[in-house]
């Protein structure tokens, strides 16, 4: 756990704390499930516990005061077949969502930024293929 300046936990606040960030998660997975190439990676997932699963880690992303209690991501994701293409979409989308939420509650674009890098930096963990895919 990694611990953070005040400014990150006013940064929660901002976004609208739990709720808001449950909002945030839920436009968030309304992007991925309508992108024909990422939905089939979730057709027979419990989406109420992978929600609730990613409203932690977001939460983590931007200082807490709520932490990721989920799986291990490398043991989660391993063996799904995500290629770093999946990847590439799936964090444009968050990227995506996390504009509208800037325009929407005046979030800063360095703050958007250092949310995405704090999420992107798991990458590694997520994909099988060693090579980057065309
Ligand atoms: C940096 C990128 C990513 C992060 C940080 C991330 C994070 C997470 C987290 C926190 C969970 C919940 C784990 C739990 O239930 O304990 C999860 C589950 C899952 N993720 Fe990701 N993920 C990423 C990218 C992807 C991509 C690219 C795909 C597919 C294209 C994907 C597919 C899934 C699926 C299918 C589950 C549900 C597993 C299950 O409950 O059976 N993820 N992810």
């Amino acid at each position: 756990m990694v611990s953070m300046e005040s400014s990150s936990s006013h940064l929660y606040e901002r976004l609208g704390g739990e709720i808001g960030i449950e909002r945030l998660v839920g436009r968030f997975y309304e992007r991925v499930q309508a992108d024909e190439h990422l939905a089939p990676f979730f057709e027979h997932v419990p989406m109420g516990r992978l929600k609730m699963m990613q409203k932690e880690f977001f939460s983590e992303a931007v200082g807490g005061p709520l932490y990721y209690t989920g799986r291990s991501l490398r043991q989660v994701h391993a063996g799904r077949g995500i290629r770093k293409e999946d990847l590439r979409r799936f964090t444009g989308h968050l990227v995506a969502t996390l504009k509208e939420a800037e325009k929407e509650l005046g979030i800063s674009p360095q703050e958007t930024h250092a949310i995405y890098s704090r999420i992107a930096i798991e990458a590694d963990r997520i994909t099988d293929d060693v090579t980057e895919s065309a």
